[in-house]
């Protein structure tokens, strides 16, 4: 595996060989066991939006796999006055083992691997999440033993979060129902991947989708970038909310997953969000083992 673009990019084998690995770390971590496979290496993270869990989970798992991780946010940055992404691609890959990089484009992840010469990790964009969705898999599979024949639901805007777990989600196995507004449907490349799956439904009521799900999704209705949309959308997506009566279509079992940060009686109930809140925060610690895994396959021999 040479980067981590989108989803899309990955086999079934490989999210599955992501998985053992981030158990693997997981275990070795829990148990002290030594693990710096990226001795000597070094990370450039790159932020042109907000993070809390992607920044911390990077610079933590770098750290305990013996490497070091840069902090570069865009401010600081020429990229932020202009330098364009080409020559920040050829700069950076002089210096660094790999980037780490969140961002608005797609095209800008795209163009870094294109131009650089060292793997690549997407850590957000707006088309989609990669490393989130390892982590909700890994949390699923810890769960539920398996991702085959589970079948997930989402519930809200077809953004980053949407795209991608639809995308990690049929990869892996499961048959995936989505409820979206009119007008905020997942991307058309996600929509044209996932019409060759017989699994896979999008419709606007999210209690169909929900009906027997045994783990359920949403996010925020305004993503960052869309702060000035966020009153147009609270009236848009009134109703796409994880509750106790779209709860009450789902397995009596069913989890709730949450990529955080989440708003509480809009996408989410407190309710809700607290009884689910174990496998929430579970969900948020996985982001460091999944990412873990993900710098091994790039960037270093496992
Ligand atoms: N879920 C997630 O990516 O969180 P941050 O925005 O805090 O990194
Ligand atoms: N859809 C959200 C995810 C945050 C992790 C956003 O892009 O802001």
């Amino acid at each position: 595996m040479k980067h981590l673009l989108k989803m899309m990019d990955l086999s079934t084998e490989e999210i599955t060989d992501i998985l053992n690995l981030a158990d693997q770390l997981k275990y070795e971590l829990k148990h002290g066991i030594a693990h710096d496979h990226l001795k000597g290496k070094t990370l450039g993270m790159i932020f042109e939006k907000a993070s809390t869990r992607t920044r911390v989970s990077f610079e933590t798992g770098m750290y305990q796999l013996g490497g070091y991780p840069l902090f570069l946010s865009s401010g600081d940055m020429q990229i932020g006055r202009g330098e364009p992404v080409q020559d920040t691609a050829r700069v950076l890959s002089r210096y660094l083992d790999g980037i780490m990089i969140r961002t608005f484009k797609q095209e800008e992840v795209e163009k870094l691997a294109e131009y650089g010469s060292i793997p690549i990790i997407n850590g957000l964009t707006d088309y989609c999440h990669p490393c989130q969705v390892l982590a909700d898999l890994l949390t699923v599979r810890e769960y539920k033993n398996k991702l085959e024949g589970l079948k997930m639901c989402y519930i809200g805007d077809g953004n980053n979060m949407a795209n991608s777990l639809i995308v990690g989600g049929l990869k892996g196995g499961m048959s995936v129902s989505v409820a979206c507004p009119d007008g905020y449907h997942p991307d058309k490349t996600v929509m044209d991947f996932a019409k060759d799956y017989s699994g896979f439904k999008l419709v606007s009521d999210p209690k169909e989708a929900a009906a027997d799900a045994d783990v359920l999704f949403t996010d925020v209705w305004a993503s960052m970038g869309q702060e000035d949309e966020r009153e147009k959308r609270k009236i848009a997506f009134k109703g796409y909310q994880i509750n106790d009566d779209v709860m009450s279509a789902a397995h009596s079992d069913a989890m709730v997953m949450h990529c955080l940060p989440a708003h509480r009686e809009e996408e989410i109930t407190a309710k809700v969000f607290e009884e689910h809140a174990q496998e929430i925060f579970d969900e948020a610690e996985n982001r460091l083992h999944a990412q873990k895994a993900v710098m091994v396959k790039v960037m270093g021999e496992k």
